[in-house]
């Protein structure tokens, strides 16, 4: 069978939580596929040359999350490559369309201690800086679930090595290109009556 990634028409947009793992993740999946790779935070604070968390601080959110929707939608250029997203990306219902139209999108999920955990390392996301941040993180998860579980393939994070979420990922790939989408297969025969 031909390589994974000659076989890709479209690009690979990571989805989730702060602190999922989007971008390490994304970096190594690139890295793994022999693609380019691209993070929309990272993307952003070089056009504004500011930093996600001062754009917040000097604009408000509502601006950045302008800038955000029109940066996805100029990234999303037909160039197959593995592109990050901010978690809040996924959550504007035209971004989110627009997403799963022209991409392959992949959720990447933990559980909220995992996400605390890592988030708890360094101190550059605004909306955790509210004295609560496991709190609200369990918060964004609830309002947020009904939206990321609308990508098309779902990847578990546990607090493992990264290297075993890549490899994860490019399993679900190569099952969703089959056309089986993560979900069972659907041409097995049905049981002969006895
Ligand atoms: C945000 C996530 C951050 C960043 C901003 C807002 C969010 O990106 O875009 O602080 O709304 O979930 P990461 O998910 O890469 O931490």
């Amino acid at each position: 069978m031909s390589k994974l990634s000659d076989r890709l028409a479209k690009p690979i947009v990571l989805v989730g939580l702060m602190g999922a793992g989007k971008s390490t993740v994304g970096r190594r999946l690139a890295k793994r596929l022999g693609l380019s790779f691209v993070d929309t935070d990272t993307a952003i604070a070089d056009a504004a040359g500011y930093s996600a968390a001062e754009i917040f601080e000097r604009y408000g959110e509502a601006d950045f999350r302008d800038g955000e929707r029109r940066l996805v939608a100029r990234l999303i250029d037909g160039q197959v490559r593995v592109i990050a997203t901010g978690g809040g990306v996924f959550v504007d219902p035209r971004t989110r369309k627009l997403l799963n139209e022209e991409a392959i999108t992949i959720w990447l999920d933990a559980p909220v201690d995992v996400l605390a955990d890592r988030t708890a390392r360094r101190d550059t996301r605004p909306l955790l800086r509210n004295g609560d941040p496991k709190g609200t993180l369990e918060r964004l998860a609830q309002e947020r679930g009904a939206a990321y579980a609308e990508a098309h393939i779902r990847v578990t994070s546990g607090g493992g090595a990264h290297g075993q979420v890549v490899e994860s990922i490019v399993e679900a790939l190569e099952e969703y290109l089959n056309g089986r989408g993560g979900q069972p297969p659907t041409d097995i025969p049905e049981r002969p009556l006895a």
